[in-house]
């Protein structure tokens, strides 16, 4: 099936990936028919989670959405989003503060290639405050972060810290 201009991608690190990408992504599929979660392969943050794991928690994430997809990309975003024939390119904003960096990125893309539009939507109020950053340190420090990303998320994590969980009832 061709999707054309009704392919998006969200592009992103997802180290790893919260309810907040879930909830841009979910929302962006009243607009768009289908959504590529494009998870990039070169970061210059040092990822707890490898390539692979960031993949595979998104995938997992997103088990059962036939109109979501995750695959990862390299090199430029644009020519990427042009390769799969998306037009636009998804990306959430929370408060202010995200506002410089994210017209810096939809401008570079746009001086690099005009066909492809960046379309914003505000992250829902309840995860306004959540980066993969803070749920990291968060998460690390001892406290609670479940509900604040999907399950396979939260095991993995609390299995990667070291931590013991109850599955049916949470951290023991
Ligand atoms: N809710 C909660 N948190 C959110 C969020 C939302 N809706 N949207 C973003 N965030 C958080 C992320 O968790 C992340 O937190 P972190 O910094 O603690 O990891 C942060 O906000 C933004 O990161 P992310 O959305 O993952 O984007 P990024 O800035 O890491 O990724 C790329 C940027 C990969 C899209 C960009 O670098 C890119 O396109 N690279 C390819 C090369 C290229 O083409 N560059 C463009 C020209 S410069």
């Amino acid at each position: 099936m061709e999707y054309g201009p009704h392919l998006a991608i969200y592009p992103g690190t997802f180290d790893p990936l919260t309810f907040g990408h879930v909830g841009i992504v979910k929302r962006g599929l009243n607009v768009f028919d289908k959504i590529i979660v494009a998870v990039a392969v070169k970061t210059a943050k040092s990822p707890l989670f490898n390539l692979k794991e960031r993949i595979a928690l998104a995938k997992e994430s997103f088990a059962g959405e036939d109109r979501i997809t995750v695959e990862s990309f390299d090199g430029l975003l644009v020519e990427y989003a042009i390769e799969r024939g998306a037009k636009a390119i998804l990306r959430g904003l929370r408060a202010v503060s995200d506002f410089e960096y994210e017209f810096q990125l939809a401008l570079m893309n746009r001086h690099l290639n005009r066909q492809v539009q960046t379309v914003f939507l505000m992250t829902d109020y309840r995860w306004l405050y959540i980066s993969s950053t803070i749920i990291k340190e968060a998460a690390r420090a001892g406290g609670d972060v479940r509900g604040l990303v999907p399950d396979p998320v939260y095991f993995r994590l609390m299995e990667r810290l070291g931590r013991q969980v109850d599955s049916t009832e949470g951290m023991i």
